[in-house]
């Protein structure tokens, strides 16, 4: 099966846009195994959009002869060397959203060049095709059926941005990922949802609600991380002057994303990323709650008054994974009791953002794990009480004792 967990690497269109080139790949290339990523499962180096010179005259994909003067197949074997994967893109039209050459009409050819330069993922996005699903449906699953038989195994990732509901038919178009979502931009929350701006928060609304769609095999994809480009990388990231993420919400989106079993894409410039970026983007645990091989997409099961949120993700064995979303811009204390407080019905939504463990499905014997402290809190059995920043995710572990 491809994509049994979520696919994690970098991609380079928030960073680079246009400007995309070998160099930069081999750089981040080495910059994933020295910066401990490698190791911990970030595995697909990504080339978005701008890498295409055009079509020969037998009709093949060549890359653009300045930004990659060695091939493609020379940047797939020194990611190899690696250890790592290298991932291509193109769109279901005659041009990409970036206006280069694209794949309609040439699937099989395309499918067969990507699997002899030894690619082994494929972004396939859709700019310049028709509105209607049935036409993506068929679009799709041409190069579904392309890479099913191109003689390599590629992982299928559908960008159509949600619009056609592909979390309903990409799967059996082959695609082991579909965008859910307009492009995301590093910020927190834009006014509106459009195709322009779409903060973490309004992807992350988007995506929550299609959490029955996902197992392993097939993930929906709120798009790549922001984490770490403070502002950085192409200049469309921060549309209207809205101020780029903090460090909090940058560790909320790795938590949410990872709840959320999405795949995780970094995109900042891991060359020269900080200790911190570096810290929210290699924290085992975190990734271990994405990756785990139940597969499950966490379910908001709570939203409480003052703009507190709750998500459930269960786990292997048992264990279940929680993550509580402060949304509002003040501190909040969140306390978790063992039981009803009395009078109370479940399901009540208490003043004082208390809920009671019953409601979280799990005994009293669990035990809490505070996961980005890497601190016990103790047995459920206990109340616990949680301070939680402005937009900060609490991300909590609870294993059976
Ligand atoms: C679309 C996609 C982006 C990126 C660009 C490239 O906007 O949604 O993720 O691939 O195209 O042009």
């Amino acid at each position: 099966m491809r994509a049994k967990t979520p696919p994690m690497g970098w991609m380079s269109w928030n960073l680079c846009g246009r400007e995309v080139n070998e160099t930069i790949i081999r750089g981040v290339a080495d910059a994933l195994v020295t910066s401990g990523m490698a190791v911990i499962g970030y595995e697909y180096v990504c080339i978005d959009d701008h890498w295409q010179g055009g079509r020969d005259a037998l009709g093949r994909l060549y890359p653009c002869i300045k930004k990659f003067p060695s091939g493609i197949k020379a940047l797939a074997d020194y990611v190899h060397e690696r250890g790592l994967k290298l991932g291509i893109y193109s769109d279901a039209a005659e041009k990409t959203c970036g206006g280069e050459v694209a794949s309609l009409g040439f699937e099989k050819q395309d499918a067969r060049t990507f699997a002899a330069w030894e690619v082994d993922y494929l972004k396939y996005d859709y700019c310049y095709a028709p509105e209607d699903r049935a036409t993506a449906v068929e679009r799709y699953t041409t190069m579904g059926r392309a890479l099913e038989n191109c003689g390599r195994e590629i992982v299928f990732a559908a960008c159509e941005w949600g619009g056609r509901r592909p979390w309903e038919w990409a799967k059996s178009a082959g695609a082991q990922v579909w965008r859910t979502t307009f492009d995301i931009r590093d910020v927190w929350e834009t006014p509106t949802y459009n195709t322009r701006q779409n903060g973490i928060l309004n992807a992350l609304e988007r995506n929550t609600e299609l959490a029955a769609f996902a197992e392993p095999g097939g993930w929906n994809d709120p798009d790549m991380l922001v984490v770490g480009l403070y502002g950085g990388g192409q200049e469309w990231m921060c549309p209207d002057g809205l101020p780029h993420s903090n460090e909090t919400e940058y560790r909320s989106q790795m938590s949410l994303w990872c709840l959320m079993a999405a795949p995780l894409f970094a995109t900042n410039d891991l060359r020269t990323m900080t200790d911190s970026t570096r810290e929210i983007l290699t924290n085992p645990e975190v990734i271990a709650i994405n990756q785990d091989a139940l597969g499950a997409q966490a379910v908001r099961t709570h939203r409480l008054i003052s703009s507190v949120d709750v998500w459930q993700k269960p786990l292997t064995h048992g264990d279940r994974a929680i993550g509580i979303l402060n949304r509002s811009e003040e501190a909040r204390t969140v306390e978790i009791l063992p039981g009803l407080p009395a009078g109370h019905a479940p399901g009540f939504q208490f003043q004082n953002l208390t809920f009671p463990a019953t409601m979280l499905g799990v005994t009293p014997e669990h035990r809490v794990r505070d996961v980005w402290q890497r601190k016990d809190l103790g047995a459920i059995r206990e109340k616990i009480t949680l301070e939680i920043e402005p937009h900060e995710t609490k991300l909590l572990c609870l294993a059976q004792a």
